[in-house]
């Protein structure tokens, strides 16, 4: 019998130059650069393109990536009339996932696989997907699409085609921040999937598209949606302890809390964190923030488990104004970047990416001409 790595659970099974994450120190560095840092330093741009080229860009090269990023945020006609096809019933990563598949199928381009082929895609996708998530809520509530602007900066402008005002500095910072941490996280179920897709040689839309699909579990990405819904489920902090008991009871898991690789806390929480307070305190909303330290430390007593990014998240994206559905298509928004980063490392080294298994079915056996259908 072989020794089974259950989840590929402590496998390692490639290197990579794009992120570090250290449980024992808490860290989590993009090309050497601790998150936190980035996340009180930069704009989400500068670390999209740190991911893509492995270095913050000087003054001129933010100017022109912001320009080129700026220059594509429109959504082909073609993909819109497919959004618009949609229903309103369909879940909005399911659109996303479609939509993503549209632009691909519309690119003549699709095929490309040179890195400058892949960085175009790469910024184009940067560009387009929060133009799509912007107007499948809009439409949604029966609003008309907000066309983009290019005298915003992306979160801003992402803001804006959402809810079609100009958004406050402090929603637009937290927005970002938001972003920034949500940017990339090694080889997570979705990356490792952009990168077995991309490992047969097949195009990036193709390992977008995938990885979009195992975002969408609530194990994964999900959780930030699900972490909103249990907030509605407990209604307010009185609610939390008795809530919390019957959930475990049930042996629910809490969305949110715990990590596979983290085991003493997600490093990325801790800043989230404060971007949440700044929208609490912004919004008025203290009733939020009692349910979410209630819960926080019901489950560290029951269960030793801490929060995970989702955690605090889910409430900011909700203080934000975005319907619950909605999270985990701006956890797509910011995890292209290091999706596509991953994507392009894969190419630069590839090896087709196929696992064994060991066999536990019957031995070998004889249909019995009882068992054969004339
Ligand atoms: N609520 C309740 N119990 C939990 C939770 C939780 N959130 N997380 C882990 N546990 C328990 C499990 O029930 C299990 O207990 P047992 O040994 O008594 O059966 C034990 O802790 C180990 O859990 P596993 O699921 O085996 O640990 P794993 O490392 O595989 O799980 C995971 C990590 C999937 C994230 C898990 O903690 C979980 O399901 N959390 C909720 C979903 C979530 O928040 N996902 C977001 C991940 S982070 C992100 O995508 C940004």
């Amino acid at each position: 019998m072989s020794e089974i790595h259950k989840g590929l659970a402590g496998v390692v099974v490639d290197t990579t130059t794009i992120s570090k994450v250290n449980p024992e120190t808490n860290s989590l560095l993009y090309r050497g650069y601790p998150v936190q840092e980035l996340a009180a330093r930069c704009s989400f741009e500068e670390v999209a393109y740190l991911l893509w080229y492995g270095e913050l860009p000087t003054p001129e090269q933010r100017a022109e990536f912001e320009t080129l990023e700026r220059s594509l945020r429109h959504l082909d006609p073609v993909v819109k009339r497919i959004v618009d096809e949609l229903p309103t019933t369909a879940h909005p990563m399911d659109v996303l996932r479609t939509a993503v598949s549209a632009i691909g199928a519309a690119d003549p381009h699709a095929d490309d696989s040179s890195r400058d082929g892949n960085l175009r895609k790469s910024t184009a996708l940067l560009a387009q997907i929060p133009s799509i998530i912007a107007y499948d809520q809009r439409r949604r509530r029966d609003e008309d699409l907000v066309e983009p602007r290019d005298d915003l900066g992306y979160s801003a402008n992402f803001l804006h085609m959402t809810f079609g005002e100009l958004p406050d500095l402090v929603v637009v910072n937290a927005f970002d921040v938001s972003m920034i941490l949500y940017a990339e996280h090694s080889f997570n179920a979705s990356t490792f999937t952009a990168r077995v897709i991309t490992s047969t040689l097949s195009d990036l839309y193709s390992a977008v598209t995938g990885a979009i699909g195992a975002l969408k579990g609530p194990l994964h990405g999900g959780a930030n949606e699900a972490v909103m819904h249990i907030f509605d489920e407990i209604g307010g902090v009185d609610a939390v302890d008795p809530w919390l008991e019957v959930a475990l009871g049930q042996k629910r898991k809490i969305m949110g809390f715990g990590h596979r690789v983290y085991k003493n806390g997600d490093s990325r929480v801790p800043t989230m964190k404060a971007a949440l307070d700044t929208l609490i305190t912004e919004y008025d909303r203290p009733d939020l923030l009692a349910i979410y330290d209630r819960l926080e430390a019901g489950m560290l007593a029951a269960k030793n488990l801490k929060p995970n990014l989702d955690y605090p998240s889910g409430p900011a994206y909700h203080l934000m104004g975005f319907d619950t559905q909605f999270f985990t298509p701006l956890f797509v928004a910011a995890r292209i970047t290091g999706w596509t980063a991953h994507i392009m490392e894969q190419l630069e080294s590839n090896a087709l990416i196929r696992p064994l298994s060991e066999y536990v079915g019957p031995e070998q056996r004889e249909v019995s001409a009882s068992e054969t259908l004339d």
